[in-house]
């Protein structure tokens, strides 16, 4: 089987296809036939040995798929060969074929297609996690997204929308803000062009963001934070530009605010009842036509590197997926 292997940390460039011999699944892992893989942040950084997991090389980057499973291994009771999947892999997915523990799989809806479902269960999934268990976000409260029109910050649009809050979406360009309203967004700032506090303050009349959801850091925390209501939450969930800000203690102090870690990988792991209700919530409303997922471009398994690349890029608008079957 055909895969894109890191065989030296590097940047996209270096990433190289290869045949593979096809893996054979152990106790309680799955064998899936890749229909469909989508490109997350942390692939750009798994390459580059920038990550929290760190797979022995070679490796194939690759943290999330949809196929078809193939084989299953020992105690592997919930899947047999033939069901419709989405995997949780980490690594392994911009290949032909990939294995993965069963418990990091989802029988995913009959009616949804391979694309979409290879770029859903992390973002939205991610999402919810993060509004539901750690920011308790309530019907009437404001959400302000950053990096609105990215993979998991377009997920937290519509998801917030679902859960009755007022959105403001926050991202560096029009384009990326015009497709954040399309999902849902309510208030829209260009953080590319207007002070983020002052633009916050003035869209919720000095009141303040009740939660805070950040897949960026960097130079936005700080202000962001200023800009947050009595006992508000800023849920911390990436750090796409880079540096990890680090904000004075006093702040949380004055607003009565908490800083929430949001870990969507470790919680499925953790708290797999409570995340497959989260997942099966996300299935529903999916189904009911409430959640839109957006694919902005796609790119052939041989063009998996470039994938990577675009993402890495600041391009990506909704889900990148790379099409393998
Ligand atoms: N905690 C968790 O459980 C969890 C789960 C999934 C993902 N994440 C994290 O969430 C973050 C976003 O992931 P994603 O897959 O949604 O990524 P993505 O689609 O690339 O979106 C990231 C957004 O960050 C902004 N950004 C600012 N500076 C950037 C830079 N130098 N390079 C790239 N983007 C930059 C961009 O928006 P603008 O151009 O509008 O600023 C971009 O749309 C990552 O740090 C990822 O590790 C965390």
């Amino acid at each position: 089987m055909r895969a894109l292997m890191c065989e030296a940390h590097g940047l996209p460039e270096t990433l190289v296809m290869r045949d593979r011999p096809s893996p054979q699944p152990g106790p309680g892992a799955i064998r899936m036939r890749v229909k469909a893989a989508s490109v997350n942040f942390p692939d750009s950084l798994i390459i580059r040995d920038l990550y929290q997991t760190k797979p022995p090389l070679p490796f194939s980057p690759g943290s999330e798929a949809a196929g078809i499973v193939d084989a299953v291994g020992e105690g592997v009771t919930q899947f047999r060969p033939g069901d419709r999947i989405a995997a949780m892999t980490t690594w392994g997915a911009f290949a032909e074929e990939v294995m993965v523990d069963a418990g990091r799989c989802f029988a995913i809806p009959d009616d949804m297609p391979f694309d979409v479902a290879s770029g859903f269960t992390m973002v939205y999934g991610t999402a919810l996690h993060a509004l539901r268990q750690r920011g308790r976000l309530q019907p009437g409260e404001t959400l302000l997204v950053l990096g609105a029109a990215g993979g998991v910050g377009l997920a937290a649009i519509e998801v917030g929308k679902q859960m009755g809050a007022r959105v403001i979406a926050a991202a560096s360009s029009a384009e990326k803000l015009a497709l954040a309203q399309a999902h849902g967004a309510d208030v829209l700032i260009d953080y590319g062009q207007d002070d983020l506090k002052s633009a916050l303050r003035s869209a919720t009349d000095g009141r303040g963001v009740d939660v805070i959801f950040d897949p960026v850091g960097g130079a936005l925390a700080d202000p962001a934070f200023r800009a947050m209501a009595w006992d508000g939450r800023y849920l911390v969930i990436g750090f796409a530009a880079g540096d990890i800000p680090a904000l004075p203690l006093n702040l949380p102090l004055v607003k009565g605010a908490a800083i929430i870690g949001v870990f969507w990988g470790a919680f499925l792991t953790r708290e797999p009842a409570a995340n497959a209700d989260n997942v099966a919530t996300l299935y529903d409303w999916y189904r009911a036509g409430h959640l839109r997922p957006e694919i902005s471009h796609r790119f052939a398994l041989d063009e998996a590197a470039a994938a990577i690349r675009w993402v890495m890029d600041r391009k990506a608008m909704g889900k990148v997926v790379v099409e393998i079957d």
